[in-house]
This record gives structure tokens, sequence and C-alpha cells, in this order.
């Protein structure tokens, strides 16, 4: 087994590998359903050009923050921070890193079940004749129905937690490498599809024509938090595959890298949906029905269809598992390293007690629909407190303790590979994660939660 020398942990083998898993925790359903919605919404070409300038400022420097804190301490989430602040309260933005891993995979794997449950619907020919209307219906009819939500969120917990039992080279770099790539080519066959529809052109309009009188204060902030949420940032995801890179890899490559390859995957998904959308003359502010609810009245229309739709749901069923894969590992490095358990038994524990959570969140329309707090059902209420609540105060305290508190050596020992690299950027760096990173979270996530206003 590779690791680290004299640490006996398992680690990433490969270059390839590390980017793999790294970027398969990144690129998800935020990627494929959440990005081109939100880019379209927000002002197109402006907005991408927002996006990209809050992944390079803010994305980069938190996911640069996070591999330097788990590489340096060589722990899960809650563990480094007890390594590297012994004695002071930072190990609590590792027990919050670790909740939101729990609350997060919750809601999200019910989301990954609904694509199985579309996948599966595109293989026996489900869509066929219905109408957008009936489309509509249909997925309503089956978030309501008892079982079958449930049902294809255990399965997903199952494919998750069969994974991760494997450890970090035998699991999860092993699936990663082949399912990333595998990803990438059904995007690109989609893309190529959707470009060769009459009147493809449209579409590409909407995505990428810049309209910045949409660029209000909220598309501003819009576009952090999507750049936070799809970079996997805030919650010690990248915390814990940090501390799995061995001590002679390239952070700050690694970092654009992924970066480069999530805001990729987000443009070319828009550029497999949107010319798509406007082809067959279709709404393109479907919101949450666009993936289940317009894009199967699209695969109906078009030539080929009935190969394009499984592709499809099997590119978002790709996504979602190795992202619910990144989730869990936070849970159960916490519970192998803390807690003293097995691998084994630190999954199985943490998969099913996540999927108690999570029975909740499948159910939130059927069975358990009346289980509400303040009008919200248990999915939203868990979407809403992890994405707008833990990740924005996770980051925050992140590029904190990174920026003020770990001292400078220590981050220039990580960033430098103890002085083998030159690692110019530093002073950029420590400039972004001492002042502009933590301000500008704090200015999304006070306005998120109506604090200030704009
Ligand atoms: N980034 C993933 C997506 O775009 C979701 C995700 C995975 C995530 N791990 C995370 C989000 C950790 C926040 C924190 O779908």
């Amino acid at each position: 087994m590779a690791s680290v020398p004299g640490s006996g942990r398992d680690s990433f083998t490969s270059k390839f590998g590390i980017i793999a898993a790294t970027a398969g925790s990144a690129i998800g359903l935020g990627n494929i359903w959440r990005f081109p919605y939100v880019a379209g919404e927000n002002g197109g070409g402006a907005f991408l050009f927002l996006y990209l300038a809050f992944v390079m400022a803010i994305g980069i420097v938190v996911m640069l923050s996070e591999f330097v804190i788990g590489r340096s301490a060589q722990r899960n989430t809650v563990g480094a921070f007890l390594k590297l602040a012994p004695g002071k309260p930072w190990f609590l933005i590792g027990i919050m890193g670790v909740s939101a891993a729990f609350m997060i995979l919750a809601f999200y794997a019910a989301v990954a079940g609904w694509t199985l449950e579309y996948l599966y619907q595109s293989v026996v020919n489900g869509f066929a004749g219905k109408s957008p209307d009936e489309l509509g219906e249909m997925f309503t009819a089956f978030r309501e129905g008892s079982w079958r939500p449930i049902l294809w969120f255990l399965i997903f917990m199952v494919l998750t937690a069969s994974i991760v039992i494997s450890g970090i080279q035998k699991g999860i770099e092993k699936y990663t490498k082949i399912l990333m790539p595998l990803l990438l080519v059904i995007l690109v066959i989609l893309s190529i599809r959707s470009l060769t529809l009459p009147g493809a052109g449209e579409g590409l309009r909407f995505l990428f024509k810049p309209d910045f009188s949409k660029i209000t204060s909220r598309a501003v902030l819009v576009a952090l938090g999507q750049a936070l949420f799809s970079l996997s940032i805030g919650m010690g995801t990248l915390i814990t595959y940090g501390s799995y890179i061995r001590k002679n890899d390239n952070l700050a490559t690694t970092v654009i890298s992924v970066s480069l390859a999530d805001t990729f995957i987000a443009i070319l998904a828009g550029v497999a949906i949107f010319p798509a959308v406007f082809a067959f003359g279709i709404d393109p502010a479907a919101e949450e029905g666009l993936v289940f609810i317009t894009l199967p009245g699209i695969f109906q229309k078009m030539a080929g269809g009935c190969i394009f739709a499984p592709l499809f749901f099997i590119l978002l069923a790709v996504a979602a598992l190795t992202s619910t894969i990144s989730m869990l590992e936070v849970v159960v490095a916490y519970f192998v390293e803390e807690l003293k358990m097995t691998r084994r038994k630190a999954t199985i524990i943490s998969a099913v007690l996540i999927s108690i959570l999570g029975l909740f969140a499948a159910g939130s329309w059927g069975w358990f629909e009346n289980m509400t707090l303040l009008g919200n059902n248990v999915f939203g209420l868990l979407n809403f407190t992890t994405i707008n609540i833990l990740l924005p105060v996770g980051g925050f305290f992140i590029v904190l303790f990174v920026g003020w508190f770990m001292g400078k050596k220590a981050v220039k020992a990580e960033i430098s590979n103890e002085g083998s690299l030159k690692a110019r950027f530093r002073i950029v760096f420590v400039f972004l994660v001492r002042f502009i990173a933590p301000i500008a979270i704090a200015i999304v996530f006070l306005n998120g939660l109506g604090i200030i206003r704009f």
C-alpha cells in the first residue's frame, strides 16, 4: 500500500488519481444541473465572467487552503485541526465539516437516487408519448410515490459505501480514474449531438452572450455561491482528500487543474443542454425540472433520443457518485482515525446513520411530507442549512486559519513542498487568503441570511 512514509496511511498513488478523485468530488449535480440554469438566468456570458473571477480569486484560495491543512496534518478534518491547533477550539470547524458532510450526503444522495429512477425510465422507454405536462406529473408522482425514491436513494448509498469501504487506492482512486473519463466522453457525445441540432445557435447565445444588464448584486452573490458549492469547498472534503496527497505532489497545480476541469465541465454541460432546449423551443427557465422534466421531453423528440437519454442519466449518476463518495469519505476518515474503527466498520456505521437521515430527505414529498419546519420539508431544511450556512462558515474559518493562524512557515512548507518548488505566487496567495477570501465569503453569508441586503 502506498502511503506517506512513516504515517502508515493510505494515499493516492498518482497525479492523475488525485485529480480524478478531486475533480470527481467537485464535478457533480452542481455542474450538470445547476450551473447551466443559473448561468443562463443571470446574464449568460457576463455571469460566466463573474463565476470565473470568483473561482480564481476565492475558490482556488479556499481549495488550496484545504489542501494545505490536510496534507500538513495528514489527518481527517477533525484530527487535522486537533493536530495543528492543539487545545484550541479550531477542531469545531472539523466537527462542523463532518456534520455538513453527513447532512449534504443525506439530501444529495436522494437526488442522485432520482437520476437512477430516470435512468431506469429511459431504458424501459417510460417517457414515450408523454406531453411536457405529463412529464411534469410523472416527476411529481414519482417523488410523492412512497417507496420508489427511498429505494433508489438506498441503492445509491450502497453504491457509494461499496466504493468507500475499499479505501483510497483500491476504492476511491481506482473508480474515479475510470468514472471521470467516462463522464467526459459521455458529455462530449451529448454536446456534439446537441450542437448538431438545427437551431442550436440560439442556445449557445443564451448561455454565452454577455448580458451585463442582468448583473445585479444578486447575480454576483449567486455566482460566488455557485463557485463554492461547485468546487466542493467549505466542509473539509478537500482537507480529507489533501491528507492523501503525497508530499512530493504539487498542490497548487493540482488545484488549478481541478478548478479548470470543474469549470470546463460546467460549461460543457451548458453546451449539451441549452442548444437542445432551444432547438425544441422549450422554456429554458425550468429550474429543478430542467433535468427531470424538460430533458426527457427533448430526448423523445430528438433523433437517437432513446440512446442519448440513458447516456445522459448515466452521466448524471456518475457525476453524483464521484461526489457522494467524497462526502462519505469525510465521515469515514473521521470515524477511522478519531474513533479508532476499522474502515469497514466505519463505512457501514456511517452509511447506515446517513441513510436513516436520508430516508426523511428522500421521502420529503411522500411518506414524510408532513414533517416540516417553517414550511420547509426535511430536504429543503438540509439543503438550506448546509449550503447557505455551514459551507460559507466553514470556508470562512478555513481561510482565516490558513491566513492568520497556521503560521507562514508551515503554509510555505506545504505550497513549496519544503522549499523544493519556487512557488512565487505565494505573495498573491497570502494576500487573497488573509483579506479578499474571508471578506468576500462574509459578504455572501450575511447577505444570504438577510443580515445585510444589497
Ligand atoms: N461539488 C459537488 C457538485 O458540484 C457537490 C459536492 C461534493 C460538495 N462535495 C461537496 C459541495 C462538499 C460542497 C462541499 O455537485
